[in-house]
């Protein structure tokens, strides 16, 4: 796509990024965003099949102004089964370059490319819903639980050695746990071992991150994560357990519970699946309890046959599940 602006003499062009302008792109990311070039590096990285031109770009007169990017990924369905999605992240555009429909076209684009390419809907997370409501996502539910940590829990049987973990992570285990405890879940992203050692890995080693391992006999049965950020509070991300290993789970936050307390932390916010054995340790666990949607959610379908109320029935599944982990 090519187009001149009539007033002043400027060239613009909707494309694909280059390889060789990628530098640019990152400068734009870690400018708008402040957030640091790993996040960006990370998430290129560990998406199988990632093409340069998978980065949307508005270039004037040579120059990059504004970027949209397209991770696509397979998540589970409402019957399980694998689907193809178009998630949307990096969206910016140059503070200079604003309001002239840049990010307006390259949405647009996107969306052409995300048909193209098969994708049934697209997924992304903002802030700024206006925006993306014009060109048709629409905001869905993410669901999470939050609560006041018990002053005391009941005693624990001591089936499980819990023990906080440290990088370098078992990620091959990790990747069973999360494989068998979501192999029917809607909505999971299915996660390749390279997203483990590349987006998971540098996400785990984030300062703010705490992960427990629950093992028997040796062996890792289950594992969580928590993010604590003393002064704001702490929130669980992610937990997995092993088929018949559901009493791992109260142990696995009980530790988490232990560790917030010593970290002067007495509330949690928890987005794990609606899950009975994860449901029933939450209520020993929290008091005061909460339950709320994160706001920033949005979808659009792609494919001819995919309504938006087949993505709001999607979203809305009982046992659907956005891990925080996959954040793009
Ligand atoms: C959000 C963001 C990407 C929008 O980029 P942009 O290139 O300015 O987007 P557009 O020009 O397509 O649309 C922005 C506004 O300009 C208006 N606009 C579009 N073309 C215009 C034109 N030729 N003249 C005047 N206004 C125009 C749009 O109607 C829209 O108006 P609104 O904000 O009042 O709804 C940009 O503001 C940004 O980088 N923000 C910081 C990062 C961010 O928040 N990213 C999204 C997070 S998910």
């Amino acid at each position: 796509m090519v187009a001149w602006s009539a007033r002043v003499s400027h060239m613009t062009e909707y494309r694909g990024l280059r390889p060789e302008e990628w530098d640019q792109a990152m400068a734009i990311w870690t400018g708008v965003f402040n957030v640091g070039s790993w996040y960006f590096q990370s998430i290129n990285d560990g998406t199988k099949g990632r093409r340069s031109e998978d980065t949307r770009v508005a270039v004037v007169d040579g120059r990059i102004v504004s970027t949209v990017d397209v991770f696509y990924r397979q998540l589970r369905g409402l019957d399980g089964n694998p689907v193809l999605i178009g998630a949307i992240g990096s969206v910016a555009t140059l503070p200079e370059a604003r309001r002239q429909g840049h990010s307006g076209r390259l949405l647009e684009d996107a969306i052409m490319q995300m048909g193209e390419r098969g994708c049934a809907w697209s997924f992304l997370f903002t802030g700024v819903h206006d925006h993306y409501e014009r060109y048709g996502w629409r905001r869905v539910p993410l669901p999470y639980r939050a609560g006041d940590l018990r002053e005391a829990l009941s005693d624990l049987d001591d089936l499980y050695e819990i023990r906080r973990l440290q990088s370098p992570y078992p990620l091959p285990d990790f990747l069973a746990l999360y494989d068998e405890f979501n192999r029917h879940r809607p909505l999971v992203h299915i996660r390749s071992a390279s997203y483990w050692q590349t987006a998971i890995q540098v996400r785990l080693d984030l300062p703010d991150r705490r992960v427990w391992g629950a093992f028997a006999d040796g062996r890792l049965t289950g594992y969580a994560l928590a993010s604590f950020s003393p002064g704001e509070g702490g929130s669980v991300q992610e937990l997995a357990y092993a088929d018949g290993e559901r009493a791992a789970v109260l142990p696995l936050l009980a530790a988490i519970r232990t560790a917030a307390l010593d970290e002067q932390i007495s509330r949690l916010t928890v987005t794990l699946p609606n899950d009975p054995a994860i449901n029933d340790a939450l209520d020993a666990l929290l008091e005061r309890r909460e339950e709320g949607s994160h706001p920033w959610g949005m979808a659009r379908p792609i494919a001819e046959g995919v309504s938006a109320e087949n993505l709001q029935s999607l979203f809305a599944a009982p046992d659907a599940h956005n891990y925080d982990l996959d954040a793009f």
